[in-house]
């Protein structure tokens, strides 16, 4: 779309110059400005994830066959949104069966637990450690195994942030494993740690390939040129943005990459959404994703929405330098619309008042919601 790609093209330009894409790579603190929020600069750890995440490979691998020896080759993950939605990806592209629990939905979890209790092993997934729903599911799995006489302790795995109230349980009550991710990557950041790495490769995803496919492209994502695909994507949003649109629409249009809009979709929206600014993100998958594609055989395109109509960009390449890619540039994007791309108020507040109901029964009898808690 010419008139997209002029309005673009300064942005791009302005990131260049702000040497953005390098500064971000390098862990630069000085990139989100001297009155950023402090946090931000921090938290930029998931640019390297695949050096970093390395060592889990061979701690990944050991597991699953130790598993597989027992007789253990279904693998349940309990976990939502940042926690759940990369392993999703990762092994349906892959082709590998995983049950994933991410609402509290009774169907889903009847479902899961129809499947076959003696072949299954849980991976309780959690950041904050403290996620009602996944801590439901992790009650009712225990409590499962329990009856089927199976050892409950040794069919849960946990992947969780240090110093969290689910590492403390894990540890009390002998879990089989536990995962430690890092703090300083937020959750819709985290697909090449161990959130993402753990269960789908103990479900027999080949997760080192992904960490490789991100290797591949680190350098590339990381050159201070306007032709850095990053860098294009993110100045083609805001500029998009800048222009009045609302809408990202992300549709697949058969890339062979499965699920992979709902991803993208919670990572734009939760980094960039806020505020009362933005541009809201809408993943289109199926036949309703064909309106949108005119594209090459193997693109996965991006629509951008614009008053004028829809802009395409088509961006191509496999899973695991998608993941960085995107996460590249809804970070530099964020840079540019003036929004720090890392916290999420709104998620948090609607934990705090989630968990403030559960505490206070009272307030539930009354009628309140976790809408109507603290005003979030
Ligand atoms: O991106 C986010 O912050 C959320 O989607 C979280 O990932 C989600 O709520 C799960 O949180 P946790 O991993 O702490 O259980």
């Amino acid at each position: 779309d010419a008139a997209l790609a002029e309005r673009a093209a300064p942005l791009a330009e302005r990131l260049v110059a702000d040497r953005a894409a390098s500064k971000l790579a390098a862990q630069d603190a000085t990139l989100w400005g001297p009155d950023a929020e402090p946090e931000a600069s921090i938290r930029l750890s998931w640019t390297t994830l695949h050096k970093s995440s390395r060592p889990l490979i061979g701690e990944i691998e050991a597991l699953r066959t130790e598993l597989r020896s027992e007789g253990v080759d279904r693998v349940v993950l309990a976990g939502m949104g940042g926690s759940s939605l990369a392993p999703e990806v990762i092994t349906a592209t892959d082709g590998v069966p995983l049950t994933v629990l991410d609402t509290t939905d009774p169907g889903q979890v009847a479902d899961a637990l129809a499947g076959d209790l003696e072949r299954t092993v849980i991976v309780v997934s959690s950041k904050s450690g403290g996620t009602v729903e996944t801590d439901s599911h992790r009650r009712i799995f225990a409590k499962a195994f329990a009856d089927a006489g199976i050892d409950a302790a040794r069919r849960i795995v946990v992947v969780t942030d240090p110093g969290s109230p689910l590492q403390e349980l894990s540890e009390k009550e002998g879990y089989r494993k536990t995962f430690l991710a890092d703090p300083h990557v937020g959750g819709r950041y985290s697909a090449l740690t161990a959130f993402g790495l753990v269960p789908a490769g103990l479900a027999g995803a080949d997760v080192a390939r992904l960490l490789d496919q991100a290797a591949s492209v680190a350098d590339e994502l990381a050159a201070d040129d306007a032709a850095n695909p990053a860098v294009k994507l993110a100045a083609a949003w805001a500029a998009a943005h800048e222009a009045g649109a609302e809408k990202v629409v992300l549709a697949d249009t058969g890339s062979g990459i499965k699920g992979f809009p709902d991803w993208a979709e919670q990572l734009i929206a939760e980094s960039t959404g806020k505020q009362g600014t933005g541009l809201l993100p809408v993943a289109v998958e199926g036949p309703e994703a064909a309106g949108f594609a005119d594209a090459k055989d193997d693109a996965t395109p991006t629509a951008v929405g614009s008053p004028q109509g829809a802009a395409k960009i088509a961006v191509t390449g496999s899973l695991g330098a998608q993941f960085l890619l995107w996460e590249f540039a809804t970070a530099l994007a964020g840079r540019l619309i003036g929004i720090n791309p890392f916290d999420q108020p709104d998620v948090e507040a609607a934990k705090k008042a989630a968990r403030a109901l559960l505490d206070d029964p009272e307030k539930l009898k009354g009628g309140e919601t976790a809408s109507n808690v603290d005003g979030a």
